[in-house]
């Protein structure tokens, strides 16, 4: 129960990493709204339920300040507060700058980097008021390594890295951290048009198991795990940073 009586937002949280995040937030205590706008969101929140878990889901568009704005009323109205803040949905649509649209760019921007600009913003006052909080935004290897084809994303991911940074800077004396989780490959269909563009699924998974020194893909539990740590105050004098969990990738 390290997270006992928090309030969490957990966005991006009707699949992948993010439903896990809030799953093993719940498990550790904390109260936790999923904020997503996949359809199948309130039963993401409807299965961490039926295990005995106080979550609810809030349909949220990230990308969009009204609908972040109306996330943290709808919060705070349901928990009174927030204590964790996880930013953690993204997209991801591979291509070199001459494949991508500008539409393909903005939107990108908009929902991975300006997302995370809009939740903390609306966040950081609530937490101040309470005493601090942590944020934890959701950056990938890709903040410290480039990969062909993939312009909008990783760009995406290393302005996720400095931006943790500067708001660990700005919020430090508030005692509200902020730091990023770097991942290496993680199984989800977020790959999806990834592996399409580089030769199908089981061909990339090959690859990826050769890359990752320990020799397999990482589980969405394996990100979940660090994003308990840096939300808990188990991790009380970490702010400012990357926490790469990438199976050792980036080390070669
Ligand atoms: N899967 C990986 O290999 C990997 C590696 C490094 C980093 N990451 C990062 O981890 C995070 C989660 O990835 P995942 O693999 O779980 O992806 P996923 O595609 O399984 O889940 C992403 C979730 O975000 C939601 N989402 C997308 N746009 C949204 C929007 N505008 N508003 C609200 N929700 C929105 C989707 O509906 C989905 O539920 C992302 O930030 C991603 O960049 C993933």
């Amino acid at each position: 129960m390290r997270l006992k009586d928090k309030v969490a937002i957990v966005t991006g949280a009707a699949r992948g990493i993010g439903y896990q995040i809030a799953k093993r937030y719940a498990e550790e205590g904390a109260k936790v709204v999923l904020a997503d706008l996949a359809e199948n969101g309130p039963e993401a929140a409807e299965s961490l339920k039926t295990l005995g878990h106080d979550v609810e889901f809030f349909h949220t568009d990230v990308a969009a300040n009204e609908s972040v704005v109306a996330l943290v009323a709808f919060t705070l109205e349901k928990y009174g507060r927030v204590d964790i803040l996880a930013n953690n949905a993204a997209i991801n649509i591979p291509g070199s700058i001459m494949e991508l649209s500008e539409e393909i760019w903005d939107k990108t921007y908009a929902v991975n980097v300006k997302s995370q600009f809009l939740l903390s913003r609306a966040v950081v006052p609530i937490m101040e008021q309470h005493g601090g909080g942590s944020i934890v935004n959701m950056g990938s290897a890709n903040s410290y390594i480039a990969e062909p084809r993939l312009a909008a994303y990783v760009s995406s991911k290393g302005a996720i890295l400095m931006l943790t940074k500067a708001m660990a800077l700005d919020f430090a004396k508030l005692n509200i951290r902020v730091n990023c989780i770097c991942p290496g490959w993680v199984d989800t269909t977020f790959n999806d048009a990834h592996c399409d563009l580089f030769g199908g699924r089981d061909e990339i998974l090959k690859m990826i198991d050769d890359i990752h020194p320990i020799g397999r893909t990482i589980q969405p539990v394996e990100i979940a795990n660090v994003a308990v740590f840096l939300a808990s105050d188990e991790s009380s004098a970490i702010t400012g940073t990357g926490i790469l969990v990438d199976g050792g990738l980036t080390a070669k």
